[in-house]
């Protein structure tokens, strides 16, 4: 599903983000990326994402080489992928439901079928009754969920998330990642990026370790 082989990131203002990075992610494979802070975890979600472009090496996705999508096809690719912020960034002035919407309607989907979409989504993730509510009036584990829903919508292939237990308690943690497990069961790619090494341990799927912007452990026998 995903194939990076000796990626490079330069950003100008810092220097190499990440250095020959090889990896291969399966179809089907539900994996974490772990390491310290600033060792690239977020760096190589966002170039998989194409929110931002890697500098070196070549990255696949789906069968698709990255370097070839150009902006105008940007969001078609997208449509492909579910992201997950640690904020969730959802809108704060619209409801549960809006929130959850806005991929399809920016995709132009037609009303009925958003209807039947959001709600579909937000059953998944046990926000149902909740789809009138502002985001602001729920806790940070509903609210991470709404992230999640929203990243859904769109029956992505792959989803990528970023610190998505980042703020919540080891409970709340547990069941989210639960969360992702059961997408995973159904066929979603998922990579995860965590600092949260008790929890991810503690589960049984691959685990990757980024250091200072290199692989340290593909979590797994390979050339790389
Ligand atoms: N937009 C940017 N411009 C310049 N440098 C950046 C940018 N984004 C990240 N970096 C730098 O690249 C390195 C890797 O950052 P990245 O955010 O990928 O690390 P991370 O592993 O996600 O860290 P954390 O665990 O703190 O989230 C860091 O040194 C960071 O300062
Ligand atoms: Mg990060």
């Amino acid at each position: 599903m995903i194939q990076l082989h000796q990626v490079s990131k330069v950003y100008p203002e810092r220097g190499e983000a990440l250095r020959q990075v090889s990896l291969q992610i399966d179809r089907g494979e539900m994996a974490f990326l772990t390491g310290p802070s600033g060792a690239g975890k977020s760096t190589l979600l966002k170039i998989i994402a194409l929110i931002e472009r890697h500098t070196r090496g070549q990255v696949v996705v789906d069968g698709k080489n990255l370097e070839r999508i150009g902006r105008r096809a940007l969001p078609y690719y997208r449509r492909h992928i579910g992201f997950i912020f640690q904020d969730h960034r959802l809108l704060t002035e619209r409801t549960v439901f809006d929130n959850v919407a806005l991929p399809l309607v920016v995709a132009g989907v037609g009303r009925g079928e958003i209807e039947r979409r959001v709600r579909a989504a937000l059953d998944k993730v046990g926000l149902l009754a909740m789809e009138r509510r502002h985001p602001r009036a729920l806790s940070s584990g509903e609210q991470q969920r709404v992230g999640i829903a929203r990243a859904v919508v769109h029956r992505p292939a792959l989803l990528l998330a970023d610190e998505p237990t980042g703020n919540l308690d080891p409970e709340l943690s547990l069941e989210i990642m639960r969360l992702f497990e059961q997408f995973n069961r159904v066929g979603v790619t998922v990579l995860i990026a965590s600092h949260d090494l008790m929890l991810i341990r503690s589960m049984p799927h691959r685990i990757i370790r980024l250091r200072d912007g290199r692989v340290e452990d593909s979590g797994r026998r390979e050339a790389s």
